[in-house]
């Protein structure tokens, strides 16, 4: 190993010719799917036909989900300010965060840790801390996710279906059990599941929603900019906030300003 600052295994030039992960970029170009190279460039391999099947539908699952989430606003919002699509659509990335999106992260590390433990403890444990648990609950799905439902036959189809979906199907039974609430296995959490089922650590789990949601942001940036007009995001504060401060009053007369 040479004692340079920076290394890298993931790609090199050898004079004018780039490879990755030891393949020759233009090798790939016109042969591999882009979910195939995801999958080369994440993690180092190529994948087999059913790796890349699920990768496929892993990624195409979470493309986009309407106008209404905090990345989608944010991305739109920053765009309608007056800035170009790159700057949008980094906004979006930005409000992926552990209740939207970033939640992938937390589930396969949850799943990680936890596979093979007692599940009754393991939710009883959150449950009794009212702590979240990473993979569970939708604002919009309330009596399952069909991401999740698809995702599930299709890994159970390929054969994917093992330790990790079965306790993350397990922890969703037992959630309704103590607490008499179906709170679903989102699409977060089936893809956590999965991607750990694929080998993939939970490190990376972020980036498997970036990678797939990164399209939906551009279309709406590129349609905010297009087709709406500038500042247009502007709230009727009138309608739709409701403030509740204190009342108007006078700065106090004894007050030491400047
Ligand atoms: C997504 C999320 C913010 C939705 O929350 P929400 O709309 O408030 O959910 P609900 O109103 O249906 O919650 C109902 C109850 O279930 C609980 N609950 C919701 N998600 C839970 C979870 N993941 N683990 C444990 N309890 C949960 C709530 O605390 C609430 O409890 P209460 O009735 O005792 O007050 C929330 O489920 C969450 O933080 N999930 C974990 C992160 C995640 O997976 N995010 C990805 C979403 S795609």
């Amino acid at each position: 190993m040479g004692n340079r600052k920076w290394r890298t295994a993931i790609s090199c030039h050898i004079g004018r010719e780039t490879y990755v992960r030891g393949y020759k970029l233009l090798d790939l170009v016109g042969r591999l799917s882009f979910a195939q190279a995801i999958y080369l460039v994440l993690k180092g391999e190529l994948p087999d036909e059913r790796e890349s099947k699920m990768m496929e539908a892993m990624l195409v699952s979470v493309i986009e989900h309407s106008i209404a989430p905090p990345s989608v606003i944010s991305a739109r919002a920053i765009a309608s300010g007056g800035n170009s699509l790159n700057v949008g659509v980094a906004g979006g990335i930005l409000a992926f965060g552990s209740a939207h999106g970033g939640a992938i992260e937390d589930a396969m590390r949850f799943f990680q840790e936890n596979v093979g433990k007692n599940v009754e403890e393991v939710v009883g444990q959150y449950l009794s801390q009212k702590k979240p648990i990473p993979g569970y609950g939708h604002r919009y799905y309330k009596d399952f996710d069909p991401r999740t439902k698809k995702l599930m036959e299709l890994a159970k189809k390929l054969n994917f279906y093992g330790k990790y979906c079965e306790f993350a199907q397990r922890v969703e039974e037992e959630i309704y059990k103590q607490k008499g609430k179906r709170i679903v296995l989102n699409v977060d959490g089936a893809i956590g599941a999965i991607a750990s089922e694929m080998g993939f650590d939970w490190r990376i789990g972020k980036g498997f929603f970036i990678i797939g949601r990164v399209p939906g942001l551009v279309a709406h940036v590129y349609e905010e900019l297009t087709r709406e007009k500038p500042f247009s995001k502007r709230l009727n504060e009138e309608e739709e906030v409701e403030y509740y401060g204190p009342e108007p009053r006078e700065l106090p007369p004894n007050f030491k300003g400047i």
